[in-house]
């Protein structure tokens, strides 16, 4: 049976460095609480904090606030992991997920959309104006086309040359996040000879009047099977919100936040009383638990927050940045890992 001994003793990574970051306290500021407040996974959730900040600094609601915010990386030509021009599946079709969570528990969510640049969207429809939490595939377009959304070629000519080439080896092994870089535009860039990064935004949000909402929303992973579906369009996987806790979101490979219903996790832990940043590390360490040789190679981040605007996160491998937005701050974060 696993306990802790075992599982120090199992991964040879997991030494000198993890003992010593487990009596290390979560940057930045454990326990400090602060409303309203907004943040988002990787460097790009700068730009989408500030999205989500004209929102919240007018004391507007948190899920405006996210979904704002979250529609800026959507849009980013340059951003090749979310929304428009995001990197196709493996037969050349730029499919999205998303979804989206209020503070009374309304959810929506869209799964491998095509043609519209703003999924985050469509999911939010989904969840004010239909019975239904979850619309894929062709449904979610037709919907979405019923609904005034308009039609448009994600593939741009950046992501389509970048397809083709891969297309040369068609050599389907993900490297996924394990090295931070200044810029999330550097960070995209193609792994020479071989595949791609790719990340997801994942946004959580505290309102001035207390309530909170995320959202979650990405093209998935680069040169995947068509039809696949990762974690972050998941309710409880990708992202979850319980306004009487706080709220998760995730980042990675989709598959193994799935198998532990990775955002669901930690929130309850956090309602079991684990901070933020604890909640995430015991989240990751469900992961490494079931298999820590895998774990080596695969990239996940948690990043969470209470609802007293409290945050944490903890990821596998050594490079997840995390975005923070209050009144005090506007900063990039390195989330503590594993490796
Ligand atoms: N976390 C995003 C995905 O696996 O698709």
């Amino acid at each position: 049976m696993f306990n802790r001994r075992k599982f120090l003793q199992s991964s040879v990574l997991a030494s000198t460095g993890w003992m010593m970051k487990d009596h290390l306290e979560f940057t930045p500021k454990k326990g400090i609480a602060t409303k309203p407040i907004v943040i988002s996974t990787w460097n790009f959730g700068k730009a989408a904090n500030a999205g989500a900040w004209e929102v919240l600094s007018k004391q507007g609601r948190a899920l405006d606030a996210v979904e704002a915010g979250v529609k800026i990386p959507e849009a980013d030509p340059n951003n090749h992991s979310v929304g428009y021009a995001g990197l196709p599946d493996r037969d050349g079709h730029v499919t999205l997920d998303a979804c989206i969570m209020d503070e009374k528990s309304n959810c929506g969510s869209v799964m491998c959309l095509e043609h519209i640049v703003h999924p985050i969207s469509v999911a939010r429809m989904v969840m004010e104006k239909t019975p239904h939490i979850i619309l894929v595939g062709e449904g979610a377009l037709q919907f979405a086309l019923a609904n005034g959304f308009s039609k448009t070629n994600l593939l741009t000519p950046e992501s389509e040359k970048m397809w083709k080439d891969w297309l040369k080896s068609s050599n389907y092994q993900p490297v996924i996040n394990t090295e931070n870089k200044a810029s999330a535009s550097v960070r995209m860039a193609p792994v020479p000879g071989g595949p791609f990064n790719h990340d997801t935004i994942g946004m959580l949000a505290l309102d001035a009047s207390g309530n909170m909402s995320g959202a979650c929303t990405t093209s998935g992973l680069a040169y995947k099977m068509h039809g696949r579906v990762g974690d972050s369009p998941v309710i409880g996987a990708g992202l979850f919100v319980d306004n009487e806790v706080g709220a998760a979101t995730s980042t990675g490979v989709g598959e193994e936040v799935i198998r532990i219903s990775g955002s669901h996790l930690v929130v309850e832990l956090m309602r079991q009383g684990a901070t933020p940043g604890d909640a995430c590390k015991k989240a990751v360490e469900r992961i490494v638990k079931r298999d820590p040789e895998k774990a080596k190679g695969l990239q996940v981040g948690f990043l969470a927050m209470r609802n007293d605007g409290s945050y944490g996160a903890f990821c596998i491998q050594k490079g997840f940045t995390y975005a923070v937005r209050t009144s005090a701050e506007d900063k990039i974060y390195e989330s503590e890992s594993w490796i």
